[in-house]
Parts: structure tokens; sequence; C-alpha cells
């Protein structure tokens, strides 16, 4: 920072500071969050005021959890981000009753941009298209094939194997998509697909990813109860009582005792119920992008949107002299220009490490910058972090009170989590589970559990469970 005369640099770190507290989260604010996301999920359960919630608290037909001993081969789907993947899993049961165990071959494909944002037939045609090619590059000569596909966007469910599609989020935008059926779409353009013609391609069950890491987290650990994906979007499921389901069927609700909800929080606060916590940057991070209004919780706590919050208070605090002063900051004034990966490198460096901070700013913003300027990003990296990290404590915590408040307090709650920011921000566990502790009522514990994979096996262990129930 080169500072003018009249400048006083511990009146620009205030100023700095001051902007940056919007971002903090004491105990009393995130426990009024945290009450505010309980009452949404309420609402969502409830027909007479589901149509007013924000959380849709989605039924999913999932009604049991594996018990480890499941047994068979499936192809698995995963579409949910920019890749797709096909997977050929193969469970296999355990000797004298130990578990089973599950092997996996994969392949990703990208789903380029013009696609995500294409016609469905572009959209569902790729998709059959990399189907065609991992069978033939696996191989495959059985011509029966049961599929297990992760679809990771909202969807009202029908049965385990039909669901419609509500809204795209994410990025996604395949016309002909949203209020139609998945279901439907994958098999017609498997249909029309010639290297497919001879198979016979069957959905033995469609899950969420947040189902796909609880299933996959209950497979290892029988007392997992929720399911949570911190990556390019977020969300979470748990498993509930049918007696507390009001949008299922009353022959469904008395056929099972449980069910997993797909909650689709990251549409929570979609009303403007967060008025007090949202920020300018994230009103503009809402406005560009291509579902403003939608997804709020998800737009301040996901891989797709923290970098760009970044980039936008970095650029309001250039704007005011704060920071790069006088430096060319013309790949930061880019949308876009600053990826969530800037975050989790920024937060690997000790703070006090400028070389490594100077050099990712250098690399990802061309721009030099001073101990000062090192300073204030690191500091702004971590508040928008621990944010995103105190926000998903919330919701989990309100997951609890709906759990604790019918099968009891005193809890040992385990959650599968799986998502990029989970897994590779060197600290947002770590906050994750001191907001967490800092909310949990004092005798219930929640322990987060990285679930492998839960995307990849999870609808083949979803298709599995319920062929044994
Ligand atoms: C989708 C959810 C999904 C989450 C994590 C959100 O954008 O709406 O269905 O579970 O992303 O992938």
């Amino acid at each position: 920072m080169v500072l003018n005369d009249e400048e006083d640099p511990i009146q620009l770190e205030r100023t700095v500071d001051q902007i940056l507290k919007q971002f903090y989260f004491d105990n009393d604010r995130a426990r009024a969050v945290s009450d505010r996301v309980v009452r949404d999920y309420r609402r969502g359960l409830k027909k007479e005021t589901n149509h007013k919630a924000t959380i849709k608290m989605l039924p999913t037909y999932v009604t049991n959890t594996p018990t480890g001993r499941e047994s068979g081969t499936y192809l698995a789907l995963d579409l949910g981000g920019t890749n797709f993947r096909v997977l050929l899993i193969k469970i296999t049961p355990g000797d004298n009753g130990t578990k089973a165990k599950c092997e996996i071959d994969s392949r990703i494909y990208k789903v380029p941009g013009e696609i995500m944002r294409g016609t469905g037939v572009q959209l569902w045609d790729h998709i059959a298209n990399c189907i065609a090619n991992f069978v033939k590059l696996m191989d495959i000569t059985v011509k029966t094939l049961p599929i297990g596909f992760t679809f990771s966007f909202p969807c009202l469910q029908r049965s385990l194997t039909k669901a419609k599609l509500l809204y795209w989020t994410k990025g996604f935008a395949a016309s002909d998509c949203e209020g139609k059926d998945i279901d439907q779409k994958l098999i017609e353009a498997v249909a029309r697909n010639k290297d497919l013609a001879g198979y016979d391609i069957r959905l033995a069950a469609i899950c969420n990813d947040t189902v796909g890491t609880l299933m996959s987290c209950a497979f290892e650990e029988s007392n997992c109860k929720i399911g949570l994906i911190i990556g390019t979007g977020t969300n979470a499921c748990y498993i509930e009582n049918t007696k507390n389901i009001e949008m299922l069927d009353d022959d469904v609700r008395g056929m099972y005792e449980h069910m997993i909800i797909n909650c689709e929080w990251g549409n929570f606060a979609s009303d403007g119920i967060l008025s007090d916590v949202i920020t300018e940057f994230d009103t503009a991070v809402d406005k560009s992008s291509p579902n403003t209004g939608s997804q709020i919780y998800e737009k301040m706590i996901s891989g797709m949107y923290l970098g760009e919050l970044v980039r936008l208070v970095l650029v309001r605090l250039h704007s005011l002299g704060l920071v790069f002063y006088d430096e060319d900051v013309e790949t930061l004034q880019k949308p876009g220009s600053i990826d969530t990966s800037f975050l989790s490198l920024i937060k690997s460096a000790a703070p006090d490490d400028i070389v490594t901070i100077q050099n990712q700013i250098s690399s990802s913003l061309e721009i030099g910058a001073v101990k000062y300027d090192c300073d204030v990003v690191y500091k702004l990296c971590q508040a928008i972090s621990s944010r995103a990290a105190t926000l998903c404590a919330c919701g989990i915590v309100g997951l609890v009170e709906l759990i604790t408040a019918d099968d009891g307090p005193g809890q040992n709650i385990v959650c599968g989590v799986d998502g990029t920011v989970f897994r590779m921000h060197p600290t947002f566990a770590k906050n994750l589970v001191r907001a967490t502790n800092m909310l949990l009522p004092k005798n219930t514990t929640v322990d987060y559990v990285l679930s492998h994979d839960g995307s990849g096996k999870g609808a083949a262990l979803t298709a599995l469970t319920a062929q044994s129930d």
C-alpha cells in the first residue's frame, strides 16, 4: 500500500473492517438464522403452508438405508455440475457376514456450456451418447442394465423412478426440461441413440446427490441421518418420520415409517427473510446470476458463488482506494475472474506467508500486491468462507431440531458430507464443526463424516436397498 500523506493506515484498516463486518456472525445472529430455517422447514413439511415455504422439503421415496449387505451390478449416472459421470458399480457381499464391497469404474464427460444452456434434446442426447461411449469403453456385454441416476436438481418425485424437474440451478438452463419428467427424457434419448439399440436400459432409482451421500455414508455408519453437499451448489437431506410429511399421500404414509426428505435448502431466503444478513454484494451476485431471486442461501454458501463474492468486495475496496492502490485491476473487473479455489489457496497459506498470497494474487489477478493488500485479501477470504460455514451450520442445527423433536434429545447424529468446498477448502470443515457446536443443544452431537462418492454409488445403493425392502 502506498499511502498519500494524509492517509492514515489505521483508519484505512478500520474502513475495510467495517465492510467486512457485514459478513461476521456471532452466536445470536447465527441462532436467529437457524430459527428462521427451522420455521421454513416446518412450513415445507405441512400441506397448508408448503406453498409459502422457500425450502420445499421434497419426499424422495427412499424409505430405508443400506444394511451393508447389499449386492448387485449397476450403471450409475451422475449429473449435477459441469461434469457428467457414468460409473459401473459392483457391490458384492462380504464373506461371513462382513460388509459388502463396492468396486467402481467410471469416466467423466464434460457438459459444455452450450449444452447446459442449449435445448433439452441436446442435453439428453449428450447424456445418451456418453452412456453409449462408456458401455463400449467398458466392453459391457450384458444387455439388461439397471441404472441408478443421481440427478442433483430440485425434483418432485412420485416414486423412486419418477421425477419431475422443478427448476434448474447451478447455471443449467436447458430448455424444455423444467416441469418435465426426467425419467421420460432419459429413456427417450436412450431410445434415439443407435449405439444403445439392443440394450434394455431401465431406471432403478433416481436420487439427489444429498440422498446418495446419506446412503453411501449409512452403508458404513448406521446412525447417519443427514446427507450434506457443499460443492458447486449446496443442499441437505435427512430421515423424517412419514407421519410428519403431510405432502405425501396417506396410503404412502401408512406404508412406510420413514422417508428421506430432500430439503432443497439452497432456495432458503428467496422470500427476503434474511434481509438483515444479505449484503449488497450478495444482491449483486444474485442479480448477475441466471436464476435471480432464487437459491439465495446457496449463493451465500456454495462454490459456484464464493469466488464472485470475493471479487465484488475487492472491486468495491479498490474503488474506495482501500486495496491494490494504483494497480491495474483489469482482470479483477471481469465477472467470474475469481474462482472459489482462490479462497482455498489463499486460506492454505499462513496469514503471514506473504509470498504465497502474493503469488496467488499475481497469478489469478495479475496484480502486484504488497503486504497490506495480502492482509486484506486474507481477511476477506476468511470472512466469506467462515460466513458460508456458519450459515451451513444453521441449516444443519435446524435439521437436528426436527430430528430430536421426534426421536428425543441426547443423540449422536452422523451427517455424511461431500462436495468440493467441504473437501478442498482448508478451514471450511473446521469452521462448520465450530459453528455447529456453538449452536447445538448440550446433549446432542453431530459428527461430519466425509462420504466417499455418494453421487456415484449412492443411487445404486438406493436401488439395491429398495429392492431388498
Ligand atoms: C440443487 C440440489 C443439489 C445441490 C448440490 C443445488 O443447486 O438444487 O438439488 O443437491 O445443488 O449439488
